[in-house]
């Protein structure tokens, strides 16, 4: 489950040409499961219709203060306490300026003022404009009140005209937003690759070989990567799960087919996670049509697939993670692999004990990394939660040493 879950965020658009990027804004967070309310302001809606924030949002956008029949209670106060956070995107020199000086003449700078949650601009505007001394005092006065600012990017500007103020890239936007509620965005800019679910292994048309891995751990992990700011792929065997947004996702069969979507993409990543329970063993030839049972038995000849994890250290300066599932000596068993698969950590879990493992929602493990004497103990928690905690004690240990690439 995505952490923006049940976020109630607030939008308020004001009138810049950038109003439209305020539709990606809350496409990527309504995918990332947060509720959205637009605030437009009347020049905001001479650029995008209403119509196309309700339908986005799917609820009624609001613009304006008086409303005829008037809803019960005060509209601006109703509005403001029921949200976690405003987010102003594009925000206007005239909202800075009304904001920083305390003026509430609309719906929106009303809303604003009378406000106690987090409030975040992205001001969008002409590059004289943002460099106005009148502009840049009250940026300086926003920010003495506790508001944030997101700096406007430099590049082309809505009259061809090339300088600095153009409104920070929507997932710039919301991953300060996953930062400002408490997710920390420290693999943003990351490219992190994780690999999930079973592999099968065909034995005719219709019968193949494969495991109980569900890929819950693995999902969990490219989650809560994509929640921390990571770019991330998840490369997944077949399961019967929901893909997580703003990732790119590659559905593999075989082992050899993850092996070579893992290979493809490996040397441009900067941690790989293998938490795939890749099938150890393949037909060398499966029959093309069904096999026809003989008699009483049936004898399959297997070949190992190839370890995906071993050949990889050769190929990517990446940070690279295995996960072993044993049943017994996991300790031993797991750092054996850690040296021969070359790995910079290891999570050991079990497949015999309650609550672990494969299908299940929860998990318990032991974390090993490279250079670490001890192993960490990761207690029975959910797999999102396992997942997060994998990722803070990662990237402890990749920030000491940082990767080559
Ligand atoms: O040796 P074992 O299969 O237990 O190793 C587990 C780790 O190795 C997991 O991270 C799994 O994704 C990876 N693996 C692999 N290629 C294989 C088998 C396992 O990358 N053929």
């Amino acid at each position: 489950m995505s952490a923006l879950k049940n976020k109630r965020i607030l939008l308020g658009v004001t009138g810049s040409i950038a109003a439209y990027k305020a539709c990606e804004i809350i496409r990527l967070l309504r995918k990332s499961g947060a509720e959205v309310q637009a605030v437009m302001t009347k020049s905001a809606t001479e650029f995008v219709g209403p119509t196309t924030f309700s339908a986005l949002t799917g609820k009624e956008v609001l613009t304006d203060m008086f409303i005829d029949p008037p809803p019960p209670g005060e509209i601006h106060l109703h509005i403001a306490e029921n949200v976690d956070i405003i987010v102003v995107a594009p925000a206007t020199a005239n909202i800075l300026a009304k904001t920083a000086q305390g003026i509430a003449d609309d719906l929106l700078s009303t809303v604003l003022l009378v406000s106690d949650v987090p409030l975040l601009f992205a001001p969008a505007m002409h590059h004289n404009m943002w460099q106005n001394r009148a502009t840049q005092t009250n940026m300086d006065t926003l920010k003495k009140h506790g508001r944030i600012l997101i700096q406007p990017d430099y590049g082309s500007l809505a009259n061809l005209a090339t300088g600095e103020g153009r409104m920070a890239e929507p997932a710039v936007v919301v991953s300060k937003i996953r930062e400002i509620l408490g997710i920390p965005q420290d693999f943003h800019g990351k490219r992190v690759l994780v690999t999930a679910g079973p592999t099968r292994e065909p034995i005719d048309t219709v019968r193949f070989i494969s495991n109980r891995s569900s890929g819950k751990m693995g999902f969990a992990l490219a989650q809560a990567a994509i929640d921390r700011g990571a770019e991330v792929t998840l490369i997944t065997g077949p399961v019967y799960l929901k893909s997580p947004e703003m990732c790119s996702v590659v559905t593999v069969e075989t082992a050899e087919d993850m092996n070579r979507a893992v290979r493809k993409i490996s040397t441009q990543q900067d941690f790989i996670i293998m938490a795939a329970a890749v099938g150890d063993f393949a037909l060398p030839s499966p029959q093309k049509s069904k096999i026809k049972l003989p008699n009483h038995t049936l004898t399959l000849k297997l070949q190992s697939t190839p370890d995906i994890l071993k050949g990889l250290r050769s190929i990517s300066d990446a940070f690279i993670v295995g996960f072993a599932l044993e049943t017994e000596d996991g300790e031993k068993n797991a750092l054996k692999k850690m040296k021969e698969k070359r790995l910079d950590a290891i999570v050991l879990n079990y497949a015999n004990q309650p609550g672990t493992g494969f299908e299940t929602d929860t998990n318990e493990g032991t974390l090993f990394l490279r250079g670490e004497k001890k192993g960490i103990h990761l207690p029975l928690e959910s797999k999102m939660k396992m997942a997060h905690r994998i990722l803070t004690e990662v990237k402890k240990v990749a920030a000491k040493e940082p990767m080559k690439s």
